[in-house]
């Protein structure tokens, strides 16, 4: 199961219009990176969460025949909470164990030795944790040898720097425990409580500890992160064009149909399909989606969506993300002025 659900209120305004399981990280959405985890992992029949951005979602990843697996599509009424969506999902998933991935989160061993651990053993869930630094930003958990006896969400004091990672495994004792739990202050039906709920009636709840990086991309700054250390891994390759006077530096991807003319790439960084640099610059960190224009500007650190424009702007955007459709342009006639139509919690920082 994957839940590509939720609200998203710490990306907006991108999620006022959009899935923020949908926005692509080196120009791959979330949300099938997640998707190859379970193929990987020897899953083939996968359910969505989904809510309202389900056309969205349907239309980016259609019957799942794409990944060579079977999608079902489970429409939740309302982001009531990540045990909310293993209730809403209660038919699909019948009597069987499953995985329950959070569709963006960016995992990159992959899942494959997690899903193994679980088919080998008998424990009513298996939870995938990470070390952290800062242990009170997240949800934490205490063990005893591999066995999990409390999970603390976002605790003053600690008692492990092992933070839950976005996938755990369950067998169906999770949907009675569910069922059992009330909802939170935040009025959502908890995940880690139904887990304590499993814990506190004495099932069997293990720790997998991963040693990789992985990501919660819920947030602008951890999205960056994330497309910094997917771009960190990427081969270069060009199959679109980059003229004589234009210089590469680096790790550099140019995708079919991609015009570069008299710019500085400066890798790692990835211009999408039918995208064109004109007089630019495009440094570390930044992937350009498909059909976007960057003319007379300079760029670096930044995701810029599909089929927007940034035209002669005179100081360096940085650590930005840009939706689709978006135009940013310098103002040609008098009175010149700055000039906005900017979505509910946009943010500008102008120098
Ligand atoms: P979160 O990032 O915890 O929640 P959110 O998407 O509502 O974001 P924000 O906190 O910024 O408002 O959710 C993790 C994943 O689970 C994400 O892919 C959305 C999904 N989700 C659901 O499908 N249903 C839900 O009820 C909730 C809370 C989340």
């Amino acid at each position: 199961m994957i839940l590509s659900g939720g609200e998203g209120t710490r990306l907006r305004p991108i999620t006022h219009t959009s899935a923020k399981q949908l926005v692509p990280v080196a120009n791959k959405p979330i949300l099938f990176y997640g998707l190859e985890s379970l193929r990987e992992a020897g899953i083939n029949d996968i359910g969505i969460i989904v809510g309202d951005t389900e056309d969205e979602i349907r239309e980016a990843v259609g019957d799942g025949s794409a990944w060579g697996v079977e999608v079902t599509y489970i429409r939740q009424e309302a982001p009531l909470g990540l045990a909310h969506a293993v209730l809403t999902a209660a038919d699909f998933l019948a009597d069987t164990p499953f995985v329950m991935y959070l569709g963006d989160n960016l995992i990159k061993e992959g899942i494959a030795a997690f899903v193994d651990e679980f088919r080998r053993k008998d424990v009513d869930a298996l939870i995938l944790l990470a070390h952290v630094t800062e242990p009170q930003r997240f949800g934490v958990a205490k063990l005893d040898g591999t066995r999990i006896v409390e999970l603390v969400e976002k605790p003053k004091d600690p008692p492990s720097d092992l933070a839950l990672v976005g996938a755990y495994m369950f067998r169906p004792s999770i949907l009675d425990a569910s069922q059992a739990i009330k909802p939170s202050w935040r009025n959502e039906l908890e995940i880690t409580d139904a887990i304590q709920h499993l814990i506190d009636g004495g099932r069997r709840v293990e720790a997998h500890i991963i040693e990789g990086w992985w990501k919660d991309t819920g947030h602008l700054e951890d999205l960056l992160e994330a497309n910094r250390m997917v771009l960190e891994g990427i081969e270069p390759r060009c199959e679109g064009s980059i003229d004589a006077a234009s210089r590469v530096d680096g790790r550099v991807v140019v995708e079919e149909g991609a015009e570069v003319v008299r710019s500085n790439l400066r890798g790692p960084a990835i211009v999408g399909r039918d995208s064109r640099i004109v007089d630019s610059y495009i440094g570390p960190f930044t992937s350009i989606y498909y059909g976007v224009t960057v003319e007379g500007s300079e760029l670096e650190h930044s995701i810029v969506m599909e089929n927007s424009s940034i035209v002669n702007i005179p100081g360096r955007i940085e650590d930005s993300l840009i939706g689709k459709n978006v135009e940013i342009t310098r103002a040609q006639t008098r009175p010149k002025t700055f000039r906005f139509v900017l979505g509910d919690n946009s943010r500008v920082g102008l120098i």
